[in-house]
């Protein structure tokens, strides 16, 4: 954990948008999957509920001028993810677009998109918001925009009318909830700490060819297992038991060694000179002997 986690007065605007132990790589995993649907500088990106900018602060500097909008309703949120992530002078360079409205009122930034973003929204917004925020989308996203988001899928919705702490819906709702507004619904398999869901929402009549998530997913998942396996292994490699058993063995390898000096030593060392003092004496004689017959007839 760096000294920046460590620290609670920082914490806040971490904590107030989920685990801050992961609000690294949950902005990571959201600058990855846009990317490996497609993402490109040149392509306009509205982050819905940007929060304290947790991946706004990878979008922006990758993106191109103007080209990365952030919906979010608490606006010291923002400010705070400025002053303590990202930094006023690459909101200078870069020159994002915020909007504070409050009903997901998207065609207030009069800009069409190429990727919408919407990630730990639905997760806690009760029905009525995700109808209006999936038809407005419908109407700012350009012909084969991508509009990724993740929510719970639960065996029954949630029914509560505000903000929840955790709002779930059942995967045929939420389909539902989509394709009302004129969209189509895709569940695709991406990695997610929290064990929310990514859907990507898309115009019906798109033309896109969207990449297999599930072996990008489960690459991604083998790397970690992989991962898991050898911090496990470290951990049974230094375990105090297991250390001892190590100094034992080699308490017993040097025993089985020092015994077979001993075997060595009663009578073996006198024959193996012998034999080698054979071996020696005859090279040198050799050097010094007549050369052989066949040695006389070639030269
Ligand atoms: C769980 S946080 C996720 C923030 C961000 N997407 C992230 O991944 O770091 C949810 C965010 O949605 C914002 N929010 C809640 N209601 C909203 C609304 N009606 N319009 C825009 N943002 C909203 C909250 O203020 C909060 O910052």
């Amino acid at each position: 954990m760096s000294d920046n986690i460590a620290n609670s007065e920082v914490q806040a605007h971490r904590m107030l948008v989920g685990n801050p132990d992961w609000y690294d790589i949950q902005s990571a995993n959201q600058f990855n999957l846009l990317t490996t649907l497609g993402l490109r500088e040149d392509h306009y990106l509205l982050d819905i509920g940007c929060g304290s900018l947790r991946t706004g602060r990878l979008f922006m500097p990758y993106l191109l001028p103007e080209h990365y909008y952030g919906l979010e309703i608490q606006d010291w949120l923002i400010q705070e993810g400025i002053d303590r992530e990202i930094g006023q002078s690459s909101i200078d360079l870069k020159k994002p677009i915020f909007s504070y409205d409050k009903n997901f009122t998207l065609t207030s930034f009069d800009q069409k998109f190429d990727f919408l973003l919407a990630h730990s929204i639905f997760s806690h917004t009760p029905e009525y918001e995700v109808r209006k925020c999936m038809k407005e989308a419908a109407k700012v996203m350009k012909p084969n925009a991508i509009f990724a988001a993740t929510y719970w899928p639960g065996s029954v919705s949630s029914t509560d009318k505000s903000w929840m702490v955790r709002a779930e819906f059942r995967a045929e709702h939420m389909r539902e909830m989509v394709e009302d507004a004129g969209l189509e619904f895709r569940p695709i398999q991406w990695k997610q700490h929290d064990l929310q869901s990514w859907f990507l929402v898309l115009h019906k009549d798109n033309e896109l060819e969207i990449p297999d998530m599930g072996d990008v997913s489960r690459m991604v998942f083998l790397e970690e297992q992989l991962k898991l396996t050898e911090d496990q292994l470290y951990t049974i490699r230094n375990h105090p038991w297991v250390r001892l058993g190590h100094k034992i063995k080699y308490v017993f390898v040097w025993l089985k060694l020092l015994k077979q000096l001993g075997k060595f030593r009663k009578g073996s060392i006198k024959k193996y000179i012998g034999m080698r003092y054979d071996y020696v004496s005859k090279t040198i004689a050799g050097w010094f002997s007549q050369p052989s017959e066949k040695t006389k007839i070639d030269k």
